[in-house]
């Protein structure tokens, strides 16, 4: 692990030469700017370390922004692992790198799974996007666009750590959730993540998101460390979105293949999701400067 990273779990073990971190903060004014965007908002969902509760966050948050009216699709571009089709206790054959069939459409991709939650498979082949020639580009590009005309939000579930593939995918999207839990060393990875992603971004914009915490001291110490350190040595400035509980609730529903949002949304889990879509929404949000053609453009076109 680099300097920073070496730092970080110092600061980690070191906790009480820091200040009391600013209050976690709430639903701010919602400034709507959406107006003038371009196409869908499009947030990627990452993490350091694996197994932090990515997908779960993705697939419940698609729920709870459907609740709310919005239309979202979710992209799973975890390579290969199609945890997205598990936790719908679906199975999807066709994935997006069938779209370079010419007789495949959007419409086949794009599956409509149970809860309401529209999502494309990314496939195994997505790692290879930046590989594409760019004919094969341009035919994922103008049938990828069309998600526009689906969505008003689309999640973008990555894998964790930061290969190229992954990172690609972070910084084109407009904004980027960062899972971590308490763990040391999902902070450590969590910081890794803040690390690539400021020395090839532009346009910073970078949540976090504590998946099970236990109380609220811990989640301020998370946020704490893990802004303050970004900010010290990456200049990068990272606010809290929201904080997901350890919920047994949780786990009972990845084993019976049933969201929380949907088979237990009383549960302390689904309470705090709801919590952050509701922040997505309501939140103050940035301009959106890219949208989903932004995104593709990055992802395909570079
Ligand atoms: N808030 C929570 N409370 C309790 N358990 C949780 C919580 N969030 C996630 N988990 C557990 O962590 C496991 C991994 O979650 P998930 O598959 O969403 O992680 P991931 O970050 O997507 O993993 P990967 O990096 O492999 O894609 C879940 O199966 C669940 O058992
Ligand atoms: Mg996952």
């Amino acid at each position: 692990m680099n300097d920073q990273a070496a730092n970080l779990r110092r600061l980690v073990e070191d906790k009480n030469t820091y200040p009391e971190p600013p209050a976690i903060r709430e639903t701010e004014v919602n400034i709507k700017q959406q107006a003038e965007s371009i196409g869908p908002r499009t947030i990627a969902i990452t993490s350091g370390k694996g197994g932090v509760g990515k997908t779960n966050l993705t697939v419940n948050l698609a729920i709870a922004l459907g609740n709310m009216g919005k239309r979202v699709i979710i992209i799973d571009a975890d390579m290969g692992m199609a945890n997205v089709d598990i936790l719908l206790g679906t199975s999807s054959r066709v994935t997006l790198m069938n779209l370079l069939d010419p007789d495949v459409t959007l419409e086949d991709v794009l599956l409509r799974g149970p809860y309401g939650v529209s999502y494309i498979s990314g496939g195994s082949g997505m790692e290879h996007a930046g590989e594409l020639s760019a004919m094969e580009r341009e035919m994922l590009f103008s049938k990828l666009e069309a998600c526009a005309d689906w969505a008003d939000i689309i999640l973008v579930d990555t894998g964790a750590g930061i290969g190229k593939n992954v990172l690609d995918f972070i910084v084109s999207a407009d904004e980027v959730l960062l899972v971590t839990t308490p763990e040391p060393t999902s902070l450590t990875d969590a910081y890794a993540v803040m690390k690539g992603y400021s020395r090839i971004t532009e346009n910073p914009n970078l949540k976090l998101i504590v998946n099970r915490v236990i109380d609220e001291p811990e989640i301020r110490e998370v946020v704490g460390t893990l802004s303050r350190t970004a900010e010290k040595f990456l200049k990068l400035s990272v606010e809290c979105l929201g904080y997901i509980y350890d919920d047994k609730m949780m786990v009972k529903s990845v084993r019976s293949q049933v969201p929380v949002m949907s088979g237990y949304p009383e549960a302390l889990s689904a309470r705090c999701i709801a919590s952050i879509a509701n922040g997505l929404v309501n939140g103050r949000q940035e301009k959106v400067k890219l949208g989903w053609r932004g995104f593709l453009r990055r992802l395909f076109k570079k």
